[in-house]
């Protein structure tokens, strides 16, 4: 271990200032913990932020996509098609219900699903869809959706690294299907654990309320409960923390942004593929900054100089179709996505954050620069 060359840089932090602190309290003192008047508040707020008539939050974003999951009427037998390149949990909620998960293939620049590698993947059983706008990176909605309808299969939108991004001039959720969001602290905005599901239908909107409340059906009285549901509510304090985020999400997003650029031009001329640039149909929410180092690099290696250094990195992300206990329930194996498997061994997150000090960025890509040489 070398001597560190300053502070510690950690991956990420969110951004909690009095406000939040004045918000929670509020809840605190109150004695209404949950179920009160803060969720339906936060709820609100959210939906006007992505644009969506409906939102239900619901306990994280992984609750949320289980819920979507019988929203569509996802079951056993059925097949449910998503990306290798995400957090296991687009995948595992299919599993939850009794369906197969489906790995197409990605994109190598957006990481996203490749519409035509879907298309190949549809089968008779595919019940849907579940799209991931990864690091914050718009799907291809169009080309998705037209599928989608094509061949009669739901679509669901795995938001959660994605708020406040837009697809062809409007925010991500605002684009008729549920779209799922995510609020742990790594991410843009944070209640702590926390999700939640946006829906332009509010027979949709309705059956969520009811499932994340263990069932309840909203005419019935106390304790009676009209279908099979689960504790998937978010309490109060969480709703009022992430009220105080939503109030500075704008703030967030556009300091998030300025980071993202002020990397971009620190590595410029490190030897490593950086994010995707905006166009005119895709508009990034920045949740954490992935470089795709050279083939033959190794990352290992890297990563070990960097922490010698005292800078966090994570080698984002794994292929789902890659992890044990999938090779073991479904025989994936190496080769089966050759696209995601390439990015996942070469991608590399780098420590990223709205707060995120110009002399700690510089420390990194010297870091990085001096690593890969
Ligand atoms: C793409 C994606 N999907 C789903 C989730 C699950 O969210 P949560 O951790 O709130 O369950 C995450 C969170 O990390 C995510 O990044």
């Amino acid at each position: 271990m070398t001597e560190l060359a300053g502070e510690r840089i950690n991956l990420s932090a969110p951004w909690i200032d009095e406000r939040d602190e004045e918000l929670v309290l509020e809840v605190l003192r109150s004695g209404w913990l949950s179920l009160g008047p803060t969720g339906p508040r936060f709820e609100s707020l959210l939906a006007d932020a992505v644009g969506a008539p409906y939102c239900a939050a619901v306990s994280s974003g992984t609750a949320g996509l289980h819920l979507c999951m019988r929203l569509v009427g996802v079951g056993p037998g059925d097949e449910v098609i998503t990306s290798p390149y995400s957090f296991v949990a687009s995948a595992n909620c299919a599993i939850y219900e009794g369906a197969t998960p489906v790995f197409a293939d990605i994109d190598p620049h957006t990481y996203n699903l490749d519409p035509a590698a879907v298309e190949a993947a549809i089968t008779p059983r595919t019940k849907a869809i579940v799209a991931v706008d990864i690091f914050g990176y718009p799907a291809e909605y169009d080309a998705l959706i037209a599928l989608c309808d094509r061949h009669g299969i739901a679509l669901v939108e795995d938001s959660c690294e994605a708020l406040g991004a837009e697809y062809k001039g409007r925010r991500l959720g605002s684009h008729g299907h549920p779209a799922v969001w995510a609020f742990y602290p790594n991410k843009q905005m944070t209640t702590g654990e926390g999700g939640a599901v946006t829906t332009a239908s509010e027979e949709q909107h309705e059956l969520l309320v009811s499932l994340r409340n263990q069932g309840r059906l909203e005419t019935s009285s106390w304790l009676q409960h009209g279908r099979l549901g689960f504790n998937y509510r978010l309490d109060d304090l969480s709703a009022a923390l992430g009220i105080g985020q939503l109030e500075k999400l704008d703030r967030i997003l556009d300091a998030r942004r300025a980071v993202a650029a002020s990397y971009g031009e620190l590595l410029a001329d490190v030897d490593v593929e950086v994010p995707l640039a905006d166009d005119a149909d895709h508009v990034r929410s920045w949740f954490v900054y992935v470089v795709k180092l050279p083939a033959g690099v190794d990352r290992g290696g890297v990563m070990r100089r960097l922490a010698d250094d005292g800078i966090a990195t994570a080698p984002y992300l794994p292929s789902i179709h890659l992890q044990s206990y999938m090779r073991e329930r479904y025989g994936f194996s190496e080769g089966m996505l050759p696209v995601s498997e390439d990015c996942s061994a070469r991608t590399l997150a780098l420590p990223f954050h709205a707060r995120l000090p110009r002399e700690d960025q510089e420390r990194v890509a010297d870091a990085l620069r001096r690593a890969i040489a």
